[in-house]
């Protein structure tokens, strides 16, 4: 089993010893492991030969009516992957000791935080550029893996490292899905039987918009139309269903390959989010995606 750090001091040293030895590879998580972790594990253990893991379910992420309190945990199991994994310590702080009393000093990202999650979920990326930050300033990571089923924490994590010196190269991977194209999340385990059936609206979704676009459609009003329609067939309630770059993450005046589809919607209570370029292949699954 890989070593269990509960104090910052400790990942501190655990990691600056490991450093000694070669590049260190970092994966930040909240826990609740599943596939998606798994495959960011995978591909740090191909980067450096030592990778750690955290495991913290941020407060400062999270909006005063979210699901903090409900979050899914699972240290044990959680383990047991990390272990299989090949991780070699595992950082699961409790959150006085990553905010001890007195924490007043907050990250606070720009424009590319400001948009789709941005604007539904305000003070979000600030909360986890803050604590992403504390997790570089802690490890010193070479590197550090993050999935792009959260495609705008990835663009705004790559840029607070380089905006803010970090020395830590923060490296995107391709978002792994179960086999009827749901993208993998700890939240899935809030859904019903009933609707974990419906969920997969939102790849449905992309799925739309990428044959509307092959087809040669390129007006972006009327695919984010097709996106949201498709969405809300399933009973879904779209909370946004927009066409961005993949750079700026800013509105394009035509679609091309590259533009990404940007999806958040509600199940009941549980909010699921998922994107993809609209040039992709059709059939994007677990194993295929997993890479
Ligand atoms: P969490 O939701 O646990 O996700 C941890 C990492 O796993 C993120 O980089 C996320 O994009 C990636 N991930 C989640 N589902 C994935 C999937 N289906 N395929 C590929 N990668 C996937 O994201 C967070 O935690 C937090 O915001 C964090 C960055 C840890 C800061 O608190």
């Amino acid at each position: 089993m890989p070593a269990l750090i509960r104090t910052a001091k400790e990942f501190r040293d655990a990691c600056a010893e490991a450093r000694r030895d070669g590049p260190l590879a970092l994966v930040p998580t909240m826990g609740f492991l599943h596939e998606g972790h798994v495959s960011l594990m995978r591909a740090a253990a191909q980067r450096a030969p030592t990778v750690a893991v955290s495991i913290f379910v941020n407060p400062t992420q999270f909006g005063p009516k979210e699901d903090l309190a409900s979050y899914p945990r699972d240290l044990d199991g959680d383990l047991a992957r990390c272990d299989a994994a090949g991780v070699a310590f595992v950082f699961a702080p409790e959150a006085a000791e990553m905010y001890p009393p007195g924490f007043q000093t907050f990250v606070e990202p720009g424009a590319l935080a400001e948009p789709l999650d941005g604007q539904k979920r305000p003070g979000h990326f600030r909360g986890v550029c803050t604590v992403v930050a504390k997790l570089f300033a802690l490890s010193r990571a070479d590197a550090a893996l993050f999935g792009e089923k959260d495609f705008q924490q990835l663009a705004v994590l790559r840029q607070m490292a380089r905006d803010l010196s970090f020395a830590t190269e923060v490296i995107g991977r391709p978002t792994v899905r179960e086999a009827d194209g749901l993208a993998m999340s700890s939240r899935n385990a809030y859904l019903s039987p009933e609707e974990r059936a419906r969920a997969v609206a939102l790849f449905a979704a992309l799925g739309a918009v990428r044959t509307r676009f092959a087809e040669g459609a390129r007006e972006v009003a009327d695919l984010e139309k097709l996106a949201a329609q498709t969405v809300e067939a399933r009973g879904l309630r779209v909370d946004y269903a927009e066409l961005r770059n993949p750079q700026d993450l800013v509105r394009p005046a035509q679609a091309d390959a590259s533009t990404r589809l940007f999806l958040a919607a509600f199940l009941g209570k549980t909010r699921l989010i998922d994107n993809g370029a609209l040039g992709d292949r059709l059939e994007a699954r677990a194993a295929g995606e997993a890479g």
